[in-house]
């Protein structure tokens, strides 16, 4: 017979033996959730399994094969990212996600098929549910790469009513657009004004050196008849520059054989602000390019886009993020001295596709409703600028450029309102204030 000390003893070790199983795992399943709650607008942070509580789930490495299929919520058009910081994508028991080969076939090991898009079922570790048999999801690829669009929507971009609105993505065979992109096209100059992307905070851990892929333009965008591209090549940036210009066809004085001095398809979305390789091969079409000199793209440029990257993974938020060009800039007239604007595109009747004066990347916080507009001069030949708003470029401690240089581009920042009021195409958005 047990006495009466032990029996209290045997009681309160039960107590705490339940409350270290149930109680204290409960408590912090719980404080999670109310974390994640408060964050509903991220979906990764919702759908990605991290939990001490709940059973073991999935991974998968979205970089294991190439191409790896597109990986997306079931049934939904939402891309999934690794949380901020990791490289494997993480997801809950019974989470279900469709794996996406636009233009062609999943294969998954043996099983190889003709459907577009397989759903699987996590089960554990690498195994998911898929038509009903269990399989290892680092077998799972695409049979063919993966096939890229751009298409118009038939809207305007609605702020600016003389602007077709574009979007870059994947068709999916049930009819699905997994949009990456959105463009606002303007026909009048055959030259996009802005592009917009939501900015995965995970993009830090983005894949990089795939190979390039070939640029394409659709088909039906531009008006102007052969190749876009072609324009951009340097012979013929040459040619159309200098007789703008009045010098002779094959001169070197401003487009140059050295130092960059050349006009290059400067990327407005960049292909690696985006995380999978088939997303930064859909950056390739020429509606997502401005001509840029390369002295400026390959230095602030470059660096404003790596600033706003390392913004985003550090604040863990989807970002808003339009890029845009404005204004056309100028070069001297050999022979009157006038300012002289440039364009790719000449004939008789029509200049097209201008060199623009600067380039912008509008960044917004949707959940603060915090904004900066980073600008960035795009003349290496011009030896002072005026900025279009208010300077605020100190304010950011985060923005890296070199300011005062002018052959890598002069570059400043504006609040969103400010801008907003220089370049009335930008949508309206509420400004509480700079991104800091
Ligand atoms: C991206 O383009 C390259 C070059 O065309 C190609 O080799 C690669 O498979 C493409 N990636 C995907 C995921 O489609
Ligand atoms: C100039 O190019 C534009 C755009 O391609 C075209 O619409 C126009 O007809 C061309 N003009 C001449 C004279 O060829
Ligand atoms: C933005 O800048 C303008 C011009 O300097 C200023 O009047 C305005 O108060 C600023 N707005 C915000 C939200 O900071």
């Amino acid at each position: 017979m047990l006495t009466k000390t032990v029996k209290i003893v045997l009681i309160l070790a039960g107590v705490v033996i339940v409350v270290i199983i149930v109680v204290v795992p409960l408590a912090i399943h719980l404080m999670r959730r109310k974390k994640v709650d408060s964050s509903k607008a991220s979906f990764y942070s919702e759908y990605v399994y991290s939990n001490a509580f709940c059973q073991i789930g999935c991974s998968i490495d979205p970089f294991e094969a190439d191409p790896y299929p597109l990986i997306v919520l079931a049934n939904t058009n939402t891309f999934l990212y690794p949380n901020p910081g990791e490289k494997i994508l993480r997801f809950k028991v019974n989470q279900r996600v469709d794996f996406i080969c636009p233009g062609g076939g999943v294969n998954v090991g043996s099983l190889e098929t003709d459907n577009g898009v397989l759903t699987g079922t996590c089960k554990k570790g690498t195994s998911f549910k898929i038509k009903r048999k269990t399989l290892d999801s680092s077998e799972i690829r695409c049979r063919t790469p993966i096939l890229r669009d751009i298409r118009a929507t038939g809207n305007r971009c609605s702020w600016f009513d003389r602007g077709q609105e574009l979007e870059v993505g994947f068709i999916v065979e049930d009819g699905r657009f997994l949009r990456t992109l959105s463009i606002c096209f303007n026909q009048a100059k055959q030259l996009s004004e802005f592009t917009y992307i939501e900015q995965t905070p995970s993009i830090n851990q983005q894949i990089l050196g795939t190979p390039r892929p070939p640029w394409l333009q659709g088909s039906g965008i531009y008006n102007i008849k052969g190749t876009i591209s072609n324009l951009y090549l340097k012979k013929n940036q040459r040619t159309t520059i200098n007789r703008l210009l009045g010098l002779p066809d094959k001169s070197t004085k401003y487009i140059k054989n050295t130092g960059d001095y050349f006009l290059a398809r400067g990327h407005l979305t960049a292909r690696s602000d985006f995380f999978y390789a088939a997303q930064q091969n859909a950056t390739f079409y020429m509606q997502n390019i401005a001509p840029q000199w390369q002295t400026f793209n390959s230095r602030n440029w470059n660096q404003i886009e790596a600033d706003v990257r390392n913004y985003a993974a550090a604040s863990g938020v989807n970002l808003h993020v339009w890029t845009g060009v404005h204004g056309i800039t100028t070069l001297p007239h050999e022979k009157t001295g006038l300012p002289t604007q440039l364009y790719l595109f000449v004939n008789e009747t029509s200049k097209l596709i201008p060199v623009p004066e600067i380039f912008w990347k509008a960044v917004y916080n949707p959940k603060t409703e915090r904004g900066v507009c980073l600008i960035g001069v795009n003349n290496p030949y011009q030896e002072t600028f005026s900025p279009i708003c208010p300077d605020i470029s100190k304010d950011i401690d985060w923005l890296h450029c070199d300011r005062t240089s002018q052959k890598r581009g002069f570059c400043y920042a504006c609040n969103l309102t400010a801008i907003r009021f220089a370049m009335p195409i930008l949508p309206r958005i509420t400004d509480r204030g700079l991104l800091l």
